[in-house]
Order: C-alpha cells, then sequence, then structure tokens
C-alpha cells in the first residue's frame, strides 16, 4: 500500500514509551519508518523497546520538570503518553498525589511541547500526539487529579493547535477508554478489593458499564490512530480529539 512507510526520515518522540499504549505507539510508527526515541523512566524497559525496534531511549523522570525548562527537542512527532493514576475520594485525595498527577501529565507534557515547537516550526511540519482519555471529556468519581490532567491536556492540545497550524505543525487527542495495560491491570486488582468482587466482573460491571462493545482495548488500537495522525493523510486534521472507547462516551 502506498504510503507504508511514509514516516520515513521522522523521529518521533514517546513518553511512557516502555509499556502499553506508548510502546504499541512506537511500535506502529516504526513499522512506518519513524526513527523512535523511547522516553521513560524505566530505562532497562525503554531500552528494551528501543532495541526491538532500532531506535534510541532516554531514561529520564518526567516529574522532574526543571530539567526540562531548558531541553531542546529535535524531533518531528511528540507523543505525550506517560502517565499514573490515583484513585480516592477528594477529602481524602493526598495533595502530594494530586500534584505529581498534574505535574507529569500536564505540566511535563506542555515544556515537551515548548521544547519541541522550535524544530517543529523549523522544518516546518510537526506532529504533536496527547494521550488523553475519555477522561479528558468525561469526569468520573474518585479520580479527581486524572480528570484535571487529562481536560488540561485537551486545553493545552487545542492551543498547540492553534500556535502550530501556520508553521505546518498539528496537534491532537486520543482518548481511550479501558487499554489492557498494566496500569488498568492494577485498577482492576484495586477495584476488586474495594467492591469485594471477582475480576472479571469489575471489567464487565464497573469498567465497560457505559460501553457498547463490552471488552478491553488493546494498545495496538491506540497505535495505529496514533500511527495515522503522524502521517501526511491527516495534514488537515487538527486541534480536534479522537474517542476509541467502545462506544462509552456516546452514552
Ligand atoms: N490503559 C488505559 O486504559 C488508558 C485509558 C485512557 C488513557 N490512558 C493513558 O494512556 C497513557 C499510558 O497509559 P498505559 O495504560 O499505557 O500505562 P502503563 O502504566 O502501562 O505505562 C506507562 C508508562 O509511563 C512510564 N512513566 C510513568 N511515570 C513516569 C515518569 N515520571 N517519567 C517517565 N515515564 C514515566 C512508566 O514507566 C510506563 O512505562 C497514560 O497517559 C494514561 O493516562 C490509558
Amino acid at each position: 500500500m502506498a504510503g507504508d512507510r511514509d514516516l520515513a526520515g521522522r523521529t518521533a518522540l514517546v513518553t511512557g514509551g516502555a509499556a502499553g499504549i506508548g510502546a504499541a505507539c512506537a511500535r506502529a510508527l516504526a513499522d512506518a519508518g519513524a526513527s523512535v526515541i523511547i522516553a521513560d523512566r524505566d530505562g532497562d524497559g525503554a531500552r528494551r523497546v528501543a532495541d526491538e525496534l532500532g531506535g534510541r531511549s532516554w531514561q529520564v523522570d518526567l516529574l522532574d520538570t526543571a530539567a526540562l525548562e531548558s531541553l531542546q527537542l529535535d524531533c518531528d512527532i511528540l507523543i505525550n503518553n506517560a502517565g499514573i493514576q490515583t484513585v480516592a475520594p477528594i477529602e481524602q485525595f493526598e495533595p502530594a498525589a494530586f500534584r505529581r498527577i498534574l505535574t507529569l501529565m500536564l505540566e511535563a507534557p506542555f515544556l515537551l511541547v515548548r521544547a519541541a515547537l522550535p524544530h517543529m516550526y523549523e522544518s516546518g511540519w510537526g506532529r504533536v500526539i496527547n494521550i488523553s482519555s475519555v477522561h479528558g471529556l468525561r469526569a468520573s468519581a474518585y479520580k479527581s487529579a486524572y480528570v484535571a490532567a487529562k481536560h488540561g491536556l485537551e486545553g493545552l492540545s487545542k492551543v498547540t493547535a492553534l500556535e502550530g497550524g501556520p508553521h505546518g505543525v498539528t496537534s491532537n487527542c486520543i482518548n481511550p477508554g479501558y487499554v489492557r495495560t498494566a496500569l488498568v491491570q492494577g485498577q482492576i486488582a484495586d477495584q476488586a478489593k474495594t467492591h469485594g468482587i471477582a475480576e472479571d466482573a469489575v471489567v464487565e460491571q464497573v469498567m465497560l458499564a457505559h460501553a457498547s462493545i463490552k471488552k478491553l482495548i488493546d494498545p495496538a488500537d491506540i497505535g495505529s490512530l496514533a500511527r495515522w495522525l503522524a502521517g501526511d493523510s491527516a495534514s488537515m486534521v487538527t486541534g480536534a480529539s479522537y474517542t476509541v472507547d467502545g462506544g462509552w462516551s456516546a452514552s
């Protein structure tokens, strides 16, 4: 098919690329010819994925935002993906945990976009892809920090789209429902304990309660959308948010 390797010559930086959705996005971009840089605090995991894809790894703790302030990134595609979760009612939510989520999932993406735009502007081409969530568009109880960070990321993505458009830079969000990754496996186990029900029941009755298609999403499904957004055929797509949620947000 024409365009199969249309990312050849492009460099893509994927945060949180050592596992889950990030690794799947890196795989999809490498399949399309991009050179990938796997940025993750898990140095061994990042190296493993980078070696598999013939790319490079960058061991970095994105919570150390001071170190990101003077950064310059020479990448053509930036995927802001690294994320964590904490679940608690607001009145019991640890302020430090709230701050950690906002730092990693909103401030770090801002600093990385800020570091990447000069190179993208210079070359007149760039793609920013933000891995948001259905929780960038909808709220759930007990996820105040995560929902706030993802709603903030949606705003950052739209502003990047407005500023980047004249320079050939697009910015979009991908909004997954529940994807089968380590982050979700942890939540399944926690909720099974909290509700005193089996893990299968957590998936069907709690996580997929609003979805029309009752199964967890495959990380590769997110990778294939990221690959399309990175390609030239999506050059007019910007400031948008694409749900991949089995119909959850339709309800
Ligand atoms: N899994 C889902 O159901 C789901 C749904 C919607 C959105 N998302 C979003 O997708 C993104 C990836 O989630 P996932 O499920 O693949 O998670 P995951 O836990 O499988 O992978 C996250 C990766 O981020 C890295 N990371 C965490 N903290 C970091 C830090 N301080 N610095 C650098 N790297 C760090 C981890 O080492 C890990 O490799 C997150 O932003 C998450 O909010 C996930």
